[in-house]
Order: structure tokens, then C-alpha cells, then sequence
């Protein structure tokens, strides 16, 4: 398996040479020797709750100008927890929720104090960059919980430059409190937060671009989040305020009417069931809630424009990578529900990542699995840290090979298929209709994403499944869990696979190709895959949450969700323990969560059924 992966990092590599020697051999681009052989700046721009699914990226003409034109969407790009605080740990560590057991907003269960318990201050993402000769910055919210009295006990670490944004203000589009470097906090009363945020962001690239050390700098507005005004302990939450200037934007957008808009039968599981259709006053509402998120993004994208012209001036735009994304997805009305995110539905999921820089493809769109685990992992080789050295960070995501996106080898393709979505506690969803708490949003999902099939796959602590088939139900609508000796099929794809189609890995652990062929089997077979699969993945740690078919079946053979419905694997997948809670809990308590996986549960370990390849 290793001389396998050195295998796969050679040949990438050996695109990314290519790629750059093409370059420098194209006369008229030519750069001078120092600057292409300098580190890359690496430059973030993080949204808050931002939406993929409702069209909020066509409100942002810079960034699809600067960023989306200039360079390549990932279209499946995931978060692995549908909320701020956990989702932003598990991007920064590089870790799933499950490893990082910082699971929601406030101590004990998470936020900024629980992640500095767990000893991630010392052990994240700008620590790695320095520690990789990078300098690094950040403006704006890095994680929940960090406040105007905690925010020095201790400080964020990592940074050579910070302004955070303090809670109990973050939310406060008017009134924002800004903590620079180790100085004290200062309130911004009466001036918009992203436009500070901008200035502030624009004086820290000139800091950068005065050095001669690549950098990385990352900027995390609010918006589009909604504001928060927190007084005695109570949180008042409205709409997001959108700069004077963009006041009246946007008066005819509404949220798209998709056929999962408040549809006339509830769906989904558990507390979702049971919510009444939303009548005409709270559908008004609710869209002038979203016509001021995307009224709120407008001065993020002003921001957008000039940093890159900035960066332009600098001449540094060439050797400098921008990506942009959020930390988590939104939905406003889709299945009924109030605003609000944290289910595992696409809406809160699915979310937009957009990257430009040297060597990647132009206005490209790909359809590769990727989530927010993978970013650490994916700067740091950007840094010029190899895989080998990542090793001791214990990373759980793998290097997205972006690179090579468009031009990937299809005996060579990126082998992830899945994405493990993770969630405890209670849910909270936003808007005059949306105040009432759900408690027990306890459960584990399942995206995987292949040749043929596209599926969600979740278990509730309520022991409630979900399964839905997106290749005919795309809105999630049906859930087909219960249907368990229906047909399954999934056909041969027509032209064999495709670049640009979503593509599981068909070979075996020696190169030896498998003839993909039509599969036929039920939903109950599909299920018991899909279970196995899950129980891996809830407890994984580095390789298993990159292979996790791999850990299922040791002596190789099986790669992908294709090869593991061989009819052969039946008996061994009928048999493995389920992943069922035996309570619901407001965070990670292992005793409540049913079987884990170990490797005794392997198919290699069950002797009589040893598989000797096709
Ligand atoms: C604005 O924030 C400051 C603290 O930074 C606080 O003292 C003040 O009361 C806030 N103003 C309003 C109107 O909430
Ligand atoms: C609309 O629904 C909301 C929430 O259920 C309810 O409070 C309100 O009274 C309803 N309005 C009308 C006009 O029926
Ligand atoms: C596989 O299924 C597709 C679609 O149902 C069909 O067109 C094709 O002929 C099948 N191929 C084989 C080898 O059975
Ligand atoms: C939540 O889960 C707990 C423990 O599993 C159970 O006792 C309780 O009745 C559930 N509450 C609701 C509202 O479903
Ligand atoms: C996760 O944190 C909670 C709250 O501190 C704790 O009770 C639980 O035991 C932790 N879980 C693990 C697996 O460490």
C-alpha cells in the first residue's frame, strides 16, 4: 500500500513539473528565477454560514472574476460538522470531529476554550506554517467562544499577526470588538465589521508583502451570518445587516423554489418530520432574511476585489494562492425548516471552494470528494511540506491534488469516494419562526459520492435511519431506508470514466484493473456496506479515514463502494456489528454510541471467507 501511494504522489508530481516547466518555458510569462522558485503566498478568505445551494455565489461578481474565472470550483466540497466551532477545529487540525471531541459552541462540549484544553494551540495549522518558514495573519472570527475575557488566556498561537473578532460582539455587524496582536480589545461602535475587516486585512498584506517570506493570510468576515446581539445572557438573533451602501439590493431575490422548498410532505427524520408547512408570512420573512445575506456579502466581495488588486500592484498575484470557502453550509425553508444549518441534508453540507493559483486549471469546474479535513493537509503541501514530514501531525484528510485536476490519469484517480458528517447536541435554528431548540441532533452521516451512485446515508441517536438515492431523488426527499428488498442497481457508466464525472478508484492494490460492470443487488445489501463503511468511519483515525475500505478489506481488492456490493462480500457484510446509539448525548461519550470498529472486524480476519481477487 505505501509503494502504492509513492506511486500516485510520483505521477502527480510528476504533473505539477510538467505543469511548471511549461510555464517557465512560455516566453512572454516568464518570471524571474527568484520569484518562481519562492514558496507561494497562500491567501483564505472564510465566510460565515455561507450557502452553495442557494445561489449565493451569483451575487458575488469579484469573487467569480478574481477567483472562480482565474481558477477551479470544487462542486463537491463538504464540511465534516454542519456547525462554526467544531467545523472550523476540524479545518484547522486537520481532524474529524470525532478526534478532535471539540463538538459544538460553548465549553464543556466546545469553543475556543475546549479547543485550547485539548491542546490544539500548540497543534494547528499556523503553528505548522511557521514552523514551515511561512509568516501568518488573520482578521476576523476564528473561533466561537473566544472572548474579551478569555481571549489572552491564553492568546490564539500561531499568529505574526492577528485581529480577532471577540465574542460577546462577533455577530455585532455595528458594533464589533477587534483584539489586535496582544493588545487590548477595541470596539468598532457605529462602523460596518467587514469594512473595518478589509482595512485591516489590506494593512496586514502590506505587513506581508514588505517581507521576503511567503505568508498566509486568512480573512473570516461574519457575514453571511446572521447578527447576534447578546445582552445578560441572552442572544438576540436577527437578520444580517448588510453595509448602508447595499441597503437595497436584491429587492426581488427570494430563495429558490427547489421541489425540497417547503414541500407539501414533511421528510427527513426525527424533530424535521414533524414541522407544519410554513404559511405566507414566515416565506416572506424568511426571504428578506436571505435577500440580506446576500445583501451582507456584498461588501465581502468588495473586500475580494482589493485584496487581489493589491496584491496585483505587488506584483505577488502570479505566486499567490487564493481559496475561498465558509465553514459551513445554510438553509432557509428547504424541508421546512426555519434558517438555520447543522443537519447532513446538501444545503448545510455541500459548500463552496474556490481556488486560484500558479498551476491551476482556469474556470474549471471538477467533481472530486473533498472536505474541510483536507485543507491543512493541502496548504501545508502547498507550504512545500511533504506528505512524509505531515505524518506527525496526524492529520485525518489527505492533499486535494489541485494541480492536476483537469488532467488527472484515469488509472490514477483520487481515490476518496466519502465524506463522514458528524453531529451532537442540540440544534437552534434562526428567525422569528426559527426560535425553538431541537435537543438530541445526535447522529452520524454518510456522503459517498462514485461511479454510478450518489448517496446519503445517516443514522439518528434516536436509532432513525435515512437513505436517500441522489442519482433520481438529487432533493433528498425520499427516504428509502425502510425499502430494504427493493432492487439496487447501479449501471456501468457509459463512456467509461470520465475526468470530469465523479470517479471511485477501479483497481486493485496490485494496479490489476476490475471490469466495472452493472451491478444489481437491494437496498438491504447496499445498506450493510454503507453501515460497515460508517462504523469505520466514526471512529477513524489518519490512513482509515482516507481508506476506509482499505481497513474493511486489509489484503486489498476493494477501493470503492462498487467492488465492496460484490455478491461475494454478502455474509461478511450481513454480519457486522450496526452503528446504532444507545442514548442520545449533547456531545462525544463513546459508551453511548454502540459498536466500534477494531481490526478483528476486518475481512481478512474472518478466515473461512479469505477472497483471492477476481
Ligand atoms: C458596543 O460594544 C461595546 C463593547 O465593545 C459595549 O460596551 C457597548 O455597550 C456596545 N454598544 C451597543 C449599542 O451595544
Ligand atoms: C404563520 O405561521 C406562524 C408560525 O407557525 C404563526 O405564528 C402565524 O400566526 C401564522 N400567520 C398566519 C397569518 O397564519
Ligand atoms: C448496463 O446498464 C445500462 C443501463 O441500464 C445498459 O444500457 C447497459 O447495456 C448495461 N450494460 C451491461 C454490460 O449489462
Ligand atoms: C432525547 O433522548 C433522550 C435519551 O436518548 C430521551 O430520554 C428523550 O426522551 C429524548 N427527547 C426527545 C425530545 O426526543
Ligand atoms: C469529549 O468531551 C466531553 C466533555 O468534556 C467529555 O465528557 C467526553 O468524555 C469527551 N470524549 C472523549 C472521547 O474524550
Amino acid at each position: 500500500m505505501e509503494a502504492r501511494k509513492r506511486l500516485r504522489w510520483t505521477v502527480i508530481w510528476c504533473f505539477i513539473l510538467m505543469w511548471w516547466s511549461l510555464g517557465l518555458t512560455d516566453g512572454s510569462e516568464q518570471k524571474p528565477i527568484r520569484q518562481s522558485v519562492k514558496k507561494p503566498n497562500i491567501i483564505f478568505i472564510l465566510t460565515d454560514d455561507q450557502d452553495l445551494h442557494m445561489d449565493s455565489l451569483s451575487y458575488m461578481p469579484f469573487l467569480k472574476e478574481h477567483v472562480a474565472d482565474h481558477g477551479t470550483s470544487l462542486q463537491r466540497h463538504y464540511c465534516t460538522v454542519a456547525l462554526c466551532c467544531p467545523s472550523r477545529v476540524s479545518m484547522w487540525t486537520g481532524k474529524a470531529a470525532h478526534n478532535t471531541n471539540v463538538t459544538d459552541l460553548h465549553p464543556p462540549w466546545g469553543g475556543y476554550p475546549k479547543f485550547v484544553r485539548q491542546g490544539f494551540n500548540g497543534a494547528y495549522l499556523p503553528v505548522w506554517l511557521q514552523d514551515a518558514g511561512y509568516n501568518t495573519y488573520y482578521v476576523g472570527k476564528l473561533l466561537n467562544a473566544q472572548s474579551t475575557s478569555n481571549y489572552d488566556n491564553p492568546h490564539a498561537a500561531g499568529w505574526t499577526g492577528s485581529d480577532f473578532l471577540l465574542d460577546p460582539y462577533t455577530y455585532e455587524y455595528y458594533n464589533a470588538t477587534f483584539q489586535r496582536n496582544h493588545d487590548s480589545p477595541i470596539s468598532y461602535q457605529g462602523r460596518y465589521s467587514t469594512d473595518v475587516m478589509a482595512e485591516k486585512a489590506l494593512g496586514f498584506l502590506d505587513d506581508a508583502l514588505e517581507v521576503d517570506r511567503p505568508f498566509f493570510l486568512t480573512i473570516a468576515p461574519t457575514a453571511p451570518h446572521s447578527n447576534v446581539h447578546i445582552k445578560d445572557d441572552t442572544a438576540e438573533q436577527s437578520m444580517a445587516r448588510p453595509a448602508k451602501r447595499h441597503e437595497h439590493l436584491f429587492e426581488d431575490a427570494k430563495v429558490p423554489r427547489t421541489p425540497n422548498f417547503n414541500p407539501d410532505r414533511p421528510g427527513g427524520a426525527s424533530w424535521i418530520l414533524t414541522l407544519p408547512l410554513q404559511n405566507q408570512s414566515n416565506l416572506d420573512y424568511n426571504d428578506e432574511w436571505y435577500r440580506n445575506r446576500l445583501r451582507a456579502l456584498q461588501a465581502v466581495d468588495e473586500m475580494i476585489d482589493s485584496v487581489v488588486n493589491r496584491l496585483e500592484k505587488a506584483g505577488m498575484l502570479e505566486n499567490s494562492y487564493l481559496f475561498f470557502s465558509t465553514d459551513n453550509g445554510y438553509s432557509i425553508g428547504q424541508h421546512r425548516r426555519q434558517p438555520g444549518k447543522q443537519c447532513a441534508f446538501e444545503e448545510d453540507v455541500n459548500i463552496p471552494l474556490i481556488v486560484r493559483g500558479p498551476g491551476i486549471p482556469k474556470g474549471y469546474r471538477t467533481e472530486i470528494v473533498t472536505s474541510h479535513i483536507d485543507l491543512a493537509p493541502t496548504f501545508l503541501s502547498l507550504a512545500g511540506v511533504s506528505e512524509a514530514e505531515m505524518t506527525k501531525y496526524e492529520l485525518d484528510g489527505s492533499v486535494i491534488p489541485l494541480h492536476v485536476l483537469d488532467s488527472m490519469p484515469s488509472e490514477q484517480p483520487w481515490p476518496q469516494e466519502h465524506v463522514n458528517v458528524e453531529m451532537w447536541g442540540i440544534i437552534m435554528s434562526e428567525g422569528r419562526y426559527g426560535y425553538i431548540l431541537y435537543p438530541n441532533h445526535t447522529y452520524k452521516a454518510l456522503r459517498v459520492i462514485g461511479t454510478g451512485y450518489d448517496l446519503l446515508y445517516t443514522v439518528w441517536c434516536s436509532n432513525e435511519h435515512e437513505l436517500y438515492d441522489m442519482t433520481k431523488d438529487r432533493w433528498q426527499m425520499d427516504n428509502i431506508y425502510d425499502a430494504g428488498s427493493r432492487p439496487f442497481n447501479i449501471a456501468m457508466p457509459t463512456a467509461g470514466l470520465s475526468n470530469q464525472s465523479p470517479h471511485a478508484s477501479s483497481f486493485t492494490s496490485t494496479g490489476q484493473v476490475l471490469s466495472i460492470a452493472n451491478i444489481s443487488t437491494t437496498i438491504s445489501r447496499l445498506v450493510a456496506r454503507l453501515d460497515a463503511l460508517l462504523l469505520v468511519l466514526k471512529t477513524c483515525k489518519k490512513d482509515e479515514c482516507r481508506f476506509p475500505w482499505s481497513a474493511l478489506h486489509p489484503a486489498g481488492g476493494v477501493r470503492s463502494l462498487r467492488e465492496a456490493l460484490d455478491s461475494r462480500f454478502d455474509e461478511f457484510y450481513r454480519t457486522r456489528p450496526k452503528v446504532q446509539y444507545e442514548r442520545c448525548e449533547r456531545g462525544y461519550l463513546p459508551a453511548s454510541e454502540g459498536a466500534m470498529w477494531d481490526d478483528g472486524m476486518s475481512f481478512r480476519a474472518m478466515e473461512h471467507e479469505v477472497w483471492t481477487g477476481p
